[in-house]
C-alpha cells in the first residue's frame, strides 16, 4: 500500500497496472488543473504555501509538511488498506462478505451517492476562492489552503470510483464534476448548501460549523459503506 508518487497520478491503487483506467485518469487530470486555475483559490496560484501532503495511509503518513505552489500540489489517489475479511455491519446484507465490484441492484443508488459526495468537493473549493483575500490571519490562510487541496483530493477519490467501477457513465460523471459550478445559473452544484454564497469568514464560519459537520457524518456513514473500495476512500 506505500504510495507511488514517480507516477503522473500518485497513487497506491497499483493505477499502472490498468493501463486503461490509467489512462482514463491522465485525460481527466488536465481538466481537474484548468479549473483548479479558473475557479480554485483566487490569486493564489504562485504562492508558496506551507502545506500538509500525505505520504502514506498509515498514521503517522498524514504530516508530511512543507512549501508548495497548490497548482504543484500532489493530488493523487489513496486509499485505506483493504481489511481482511470485511463484512457489511449494517442492514439487509449484515455479515456478508463487502463487496469489492458493484453489485447490480445498487449500482445506480451507488452511483448517485459517490456523485452527490464528489460534487461537493470542488464545489466548497470554488465557494471559498475569495477568502484568502480577507482572512483574520496567517494561521487561518494556511488552514483555508489546507482545506481547499484536500477537497481536491477528496475529488480525486471520488473521481477514481467513477472511473474504476461504473464504466462509460462514470467516466461521464466524472466529466461532469468539473462542469457544474457553485452558484451558477445553469449549471449549479447539486446540493443547494453548495450554492450558498460564502463572501466573508463569518459565513464561512458557519459553514464549518453547520454545514461541514454534517458532512462529517456522511462520511462517517460512506466509511462504512457495503462497497468496500467507497468506504476505504473514507
Ligand atoms: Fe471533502
Amino acid at each position: 500500500m506505500s504510495m507511488n508518487y514517480n507516477e503522473r497520478i500518485p497513487n497506491n491503487v497499483s493505477l499502472s497496472e490498468n493501463r486503461r483506467l490509467q489512462r482514463a485518469l491522465e485525460a481527466w487530470q488536465p481538466n481537474y488543473m484548468r479549473w483548479w486555475q479558473e475557479l480554485g483559490p483566487e490569486g493564489a496560484l504562485d504562492y508558496d504555501v506551507y502545506l500538509r501532503t500525505a505520504i502514506s495511509v498509515e498514521t503517522d503518513g498524514w504530516a508530511n509538511f512543507g512549501y508548495v505552489k497548490m497548482p504543484d500540489y500532489r493530488w493523487g489517489i489513496f486509499l485505506a488498506k483493504p481489511e481482511e475479511g470485511r463484512t457489511i455491519a449494517f442492514g439487509d446484507h449484515c455479515g456478508e462478505p463487502a463487496w469489492q465490484e458493484v453489485p447490480g441492484e445498487y449500482r445506480s443508488p451507488l452511483r448517485r451517492l459517490i456523485v452527490t459526495q464528489g460534487d461537493t468537493e470542488p464545489a466548497s473549493v470554488e465557494q471559498q476562492r475569495h477568502l484568502g483575500r480577507t482572512c483574520p490571519s496567517l494561521y487561518d490562510l494556511r488552514n483555508l489552503f489546507q482545506i481547499n487541496v484536500e477537497e481536491g483530493r477528496h475529488l480525486w477519490a471520488m473521481v477514481y470510483l467513477l472511473h474504476a467501477y461504473f464504466g462509460r457513465d462514470g467516466r461521464e460523471e466524472a466529466d461532469a464534476l468539473l462542469e457544474r459550478h457553485s452558484g451558477d445559473p445553469d449549471k449549479p452544484r447539486i446540493l443547494g448548501a453548495f450554492n450558498e454564497p460564502t463572501p466573508h469568514w463569518l459565513a464561512y464560519f458557519l459553514f464549518t460549523y453547520f454545514t461541514d459537520r454534517d458532512g462529517k457524518y456522511q462520511l462517517a456513514s460512506l466509511a462504512e459503506s457495503g462497497f468496500d473500495p467507497l468506504a476505504r476512500t473514507c
